[in-house]
C-alpha cells in the first residue's frame, strides 16, 4: 500500500473513532424564538434551496470525504444512494489521487453514476493546477466545485505542504476557469470576516464556512502519528461563529453551514444565522460503517422531517424566511461577535 492509500484508510477509522467519543461542539448559545401563532401546515413547509442560481430539492449535503481506494468506493456508492434516493447533494474527497493516478478515478465516478442528473460536487485543494481543477470537474462531469483550505491539517502532517502562498491568486484562476461554480470551503476550523474579504476580491460568490466543532482533522493527524494532542486540537472559529463573520457579505456571497452538525436543530439554527444549505460528514461515516446505508437513511429522514417542524414551530415556510427568523446569541460567541464588531 502506498503511503496516500494507507493515510487515507487512518483517516476513515479515526475520523469514525472521533465521532464515537467526542460530542460536538453544542450549539446552546444560538436560541431561536419559538412562535406560538405559526399559521401555517406541515405540507407548506419547502425545503428547496437555490445555491449559486441552482435549485435544490433539500438543504442537505453530505460533505467531502474520501475517494481513491477500493473502501472509499464502497463509501461512495452507499452515500450516493442514499443521496440520491432523498434529493441530497453529495461532495466526493479530494480528488488529487485521480488527478495522479486515472486508475483510481472510479472510486469517485461512481457518484455521479449513481447520482444521475443529481447535484455532485468536485473536490480538489485550493492551491490546484487550474488544469487539474478543469480534469477534476470532468470527470465526475461535477456541478460545482470544492477547493478545500486545510492548512492547519498540512501543518500536523510531517508529510504535509508548509508553503501557503499565492492561494488567494490561485482561487481567483481557478474561478475564472471553472465552467461550474466554485465553493471554497474549510475542512474544520472555520472561517473569518478577513478570509471572506479576500475570497469575495477573488470572485468566490459560495463559501462553506465548515467551522470547528464536529470532526477535527488536527485530532485526526495527531493520533495517525500515535501523539496524544495537537497545536490545533481547539483551533479555529465554530460554525456559528463563522457564520456571524459572515454577515456583512450575504448580500455578495452565499454561505453554506458544516461541521458539527448534528441535529434537525443545529441545521436550523445555522440556516437563521444565513446559511443556505447544509452539509454532514464524519456522523453519516460513522453510521454507514456502524449500522450501513439503513442507518444513514434511517438519520437523513430524521434531520429533513425534524428540520422542517422546527420550521413550523418558527411559522417559516422557506429558507429564506428561515434565514430571517429572530435569533438570539448568547455566551462565548456572543462575547465574540461583540469584540469583533459584528451586528
Ligand atoms: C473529511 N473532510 C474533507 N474535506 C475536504 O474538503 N476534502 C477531503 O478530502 C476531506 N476528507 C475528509 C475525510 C473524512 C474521513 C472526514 C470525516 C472529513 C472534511 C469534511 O468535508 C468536513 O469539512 C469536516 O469533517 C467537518 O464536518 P463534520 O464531519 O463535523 O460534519
Amino acid at each position: 500500500m502506498s503511503m496516500r492509500k494507507t493515510r487515507k484508510a487512518e483517516h476513515i477509522d479515526l475520523a469514525i473513532q472521533y465521532n464515537e467519543q467526542t460530542k460536538s461542539e453544542p450549539w446552546s448559545d444560538v436560541r431561536l424564538v419559538h412562535h406560538s401563532l405559526p399559521e401555517l401546515a406541515y405540507e407548506q413547509v419547502d425545503l428547496s434551496t437555490l445555491i449559486a442560481n441552482r435549485n435544490w430539492p433539500v438543504p442537505l449535503y453530505i460533505n467531502a470525504m474520501t475517494g481513491g481506494i477500493q473502501e472509499a468506493a464502497h463509501i461512495n456508492r452507499s452515500l450516493a444512494e442514499v443521496a440520491k434516493k432523498h434529493g441530497l447533494a453529495i461532495a466526493v474527497g479530494s480528488q488529487s489521487a485521480a488527478l495522479s493516478d486515472p486508475k483510481v478515478s472510479d472510486t469517485y465516478r461512481i457518484v455521479r453514476e449513481i447520482m444521475e442528473d443529481g447535484v455532485v460536487l468536485a473536490n480538489v485543494g485550493a492551491n490546484v493546477a487550474v488544469d487539474d481543477a478543469l480534469r477534476a470537474v470532468d470527470m465526475l462531469k461535477a456541478d460545482y466545485l470544492q477547493l478545500h483550505l486545510n492548512f492547519p491539517q498540512e501543518i500536523v502532517m510531517p508529510e504535509g505542504d508548509r508553503d501557503f502562498r499565492g492561494v488567494a491568486q490561485n482561487i481567483q484562476r481557478v474561478v475564472d476557469a471553472s465552467p461550474v461554480p466554485v465553493i471554497v470551503k474549510e475542512v474544520g476550523f472555520g472561517m473569518s470576516m478577513e478570509v471572506y474579504q479576500s475570497l469575495a476580491d477573488a470572485g468566490v460568490r459560495v463559501v462553506d464556512v465548515s467551522g470547528r466543532g464536529g470532526t477535527n482533522f488536527a485530532w485526526v493527524e495527531s493520533r495517525r502519528r500515535k501523539d496524544k494532542t495537537s497545536l490545533f486540537d481547539d483551533w479555529g472559529q465554530t460554525t456559528a461563529i463563522s457564520l456571524l463573520e459572515g454577515q456583512a457579505f450575504l448580500e455578495r456571497m452565499q454561505f453554506l453551514g458544516s461541521g458539527g452538525i448534528r441535529t434537525a436543530l443545529d441545521m436550523a439554527k445555522a440556516i437563521s444565522l444565513g446559511a443556505s444549505a447544509i452539509g454532514v460528514a464524519g456522523p453519516v461515516l460513522r453510521l454507514l460503517y456502524r449500522g450501513g446505508k439503513e442507518a444513514v437513511e434511517t438519520q437523513v429522514m430524521t434531520w429533513l422531517n425534524g428540520l422542517r417542524s422546527v420550521m413550523l414551530a418558527l411559522g417559516a415556510t422557506s429558507m429564506r424566511e428561515l434565514q430571517s427568523v429572530p435569533v438570539v446569541v448568547t455566551g462565548e460567541t456572543r462575547d465574540w461577535a461583540e469584540l469583533r464588531g459584528i451586528d
